[in-house]
């Protein structure tokens, strides 16, 4: 179904990878100010996976998008689908942009979603990017939006898991989300007051962890927090991946390092460990204050980009400016946490 009444033409926008919250406040951005330039907005469902299949869209209207930036995940749905990784899939998408009627897309997603759009702008398409990520690993951008929801999450769990571990005398390793990069594990980590930070930029030594426990129990704190990124690795190779299934941009699909981790600590140590995996909880409900302004100035910052004919590009947060930059630099290679950041929070570790 085409729809289009409006001469400047018609934009569609996806949202793409894992949902994260923040992602409405861009919808309702974009929308808001591609009206305004007077182009007609049209919501494609469930990623790249709604643009090869068709028939699933949305017209966005004002009335559509009003209030929805006050919401988590995303009105349009989203996917995991790799448009280059299925047969004929470049040729479908390009079919499709044009059955419906769209000059411009605008595509809302991680470094997967983003790498599916720089080529996109190789083979011809107007596209224009925005940055999304709970993981904060995208780079040319200083923060994604969804980072700051989740690390708000999942400190105010660390905090809290604070009492219980106390209570009992126990070592509780908590497992958050980030599988290349450790933004997570290190910011929720700080905020949250975690006794030792994992992350997958240094393979962690389970002699430290060990002497961290100890000498806390000797201090008379015998209770410690330990945060892991799901991607954190032992030096040595001491504990194996469960599971090693992979998904469509071929990432292995992890977690099991915090339950892996608290029954070793449990038998060097003999002390009690548990674990606790944060998981989906750390991007579901409402976005923080901070992920909806971001969302909202990015969404709006993408309409003037289709407006300027500033295309193959993505709308990024450097500094407090909102600025183009190419999407081929944000995909190129994934922001990770240099040693610096790491060794600011290991001031902290009782060693
Ligand atoms: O990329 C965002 C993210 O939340 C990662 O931190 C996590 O590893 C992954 O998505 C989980 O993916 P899924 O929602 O498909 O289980």
């Amino acid at each position: 179904m085409a729809i289009t009444g409006s001469k400047k033409g018609q934009i569609a926008v996806l949202t793409g990878g894992g949902d994260a919250p923040g992602l409405n406040a861009v919808i309702r951005g974009l929308t808001t100010k591609a009206k305004k330039y007077g182009y007609d907005v049209l919501g494609l469902c469930d990623g790249w996976a709604g643009l090869l299949d068709g028939g699933k869209e949305k017209p966005l209207d004002l009335d559509d998008v009003e209030d929805i930036h006050m919401m988590g995940g995303t009105i349009l749905g989203s996917s995991r689908t790799n448009p280059y990784k299925i047969e004929n899939g470049v040729e479908q998408v390009k079919r499709n942009l044009e059955k419906l009627n769209c000059k411009y897309l605008v595509a809302i997603g991680g470094e997967d979603t983003l790498g599916v759009a720089a080529k996109l702008y190789k083979d011809g398409i107007k596209v224009v990017g925005v940055p999304k990520t709970i993981d904060n690993d995208l780079s040319e951008t200083d923060y994604t939006f969804g980072f700051d929801t989740a690390i708000t999450r999942a400190s105010e769990a660390i905090r809290n898991l604070h009492t219980t571990a106390q209570s009992h005398h126990r070592v509780i390793i908590v497992e958050v989300m980030g599988r290349h990069a450790g933004w997570m594990a290190l910011e929720a980590g700080i905020a949250g007051g975690a006794h030792a930070i994992l992350i997958p930029e240094e393979n962690f030594d389970i002699k430290i962890l060990v002497k961290i426990i100890k000498n806390r129990d000797e201090k008379g704190k015998n209770y410690t927090i330990i945060v892991a990124s799901e991607g954190a690795v032992p030096k040595g190779g001491d504990l194996k991946w469960k599971d090693e299934k992979v998904d469509a941009f071929g990432h292995k699909i992890l977690g099991g390092i915090a339950e892996q981790l608290a029954e070793k600590l449990e038998e060097i140590t003999g002390k009690e460990c548990r674990h606790v995996v944060l998981g989906h909880l750390q991007r579901a409900g409402t976005p923080t204050a901070f992920d909806i302004n971001l969302g909202t100035r990015l969404g709006i910052r993408a309409a003037d980009m289709i407006e300027n004919g500033e295309f193959g590009k993505m709308a990024a947060l450097q500094g407090t400016e909102v600025v183009p930059v190419p999407l081929e630099a944000a995909v190129g290679k994934l922001k990770t946490v240099p040693k610096e950041r790491l060794d600011e929070a290991k001031i902290f570790y009782e060693l």
